[in-house]
């Protein structure tokens, strides 16, 4: 069994697609080792309790507090995971980037979800800016990716799969919301059950 950990930070609509995935038999090989959260009230906590699955919490807050680096609270995050003796990382709505301090770690073993295109909208609120872009006339469409994270760079890295997604005129910010993330729940499965249910065969870095 190839074991993942899943971090989240919020809702965990995405975790929640891998969960019902292995249920399912649709990600044969892959359990979910542990869940982290960097934030106490991340629903996707609740989620992980109703499976079964271990949870922990690693908020960056303390490491502010007592003047610790992102380096610190990265190298951490690492060995937590190496407790429970994991073999890939999937960030599914983390939203610290992860330093080479963590990274080094899991050389071409992290995955990162991201709700735009390639060099599109990378960072932080991407569907709010492409929804904006669209009605400003600049794109007519946006999309989803999913990439492995060589390097700290932020939403880029070798694309294990992307998916356009169109927006209509009639579309709010909410109905693009809804259309991307059930996007991202199956093209999310899709890419671990390629990428960590086959890992000898991995996207040039
Ligand atoms: C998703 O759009 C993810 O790509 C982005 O934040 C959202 C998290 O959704 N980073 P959820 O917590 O998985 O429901």
């Amino acid at each position: 069994m190839k074991r993942i950990a899943v971090l989240i930070s919020g809702f965990g609509s995405n975790l929640q697609a891998i969960i019902d995935a292995i249920a399912e038999g649709r990600l044969p090989g892959v359990e979910i080792a542990v869940v982290v959260s960097n934030r106490r009230d991340a629903y996707g906590l609740e989620r992980a309790r109703r499976a079964g699955i271990p949870t922990e919490y690693h908020p960056f807050r303390p490491y502010r507090d007592a003047g610790r680096t992102r380096q610190e609270y990265d190298a951490d995050l690492a060995e937590i995971l190496q407790r429970y003796a994991v073999d890939w990382v999937v960030m599914a709505g983390w939203m610290h980037v992860l330093s080479d301090a963590f990274l080094r770690h899991f050389p071409n073993r992290v995955i990162n979800l991201h709700p735009a295109l390639p060099e599109m909208f990378p960072g932080t609120n991407a569907i709010p800016r492409a929804y904006e872009a669209y009605r400003r006339g600049e794109i007519s469409h946006t999309g989803v990716m999913v990439h492995l994270v060589p390097d700290e760079a932020v939403d880029a890295g070798p694309v294990i799969l992307q998916e356009a997604v169109p927006i209509y005129p009639e579309d709010t910010l909410e109905s693009l919301e809804g259309r991307i993330h059930q996007v991202e729940h199956r093209l999310l499965v899709e890419a671990i059950r390629r990428v960590v249910g086959d890992d000898d065969r991995l996207p040039e870095r």
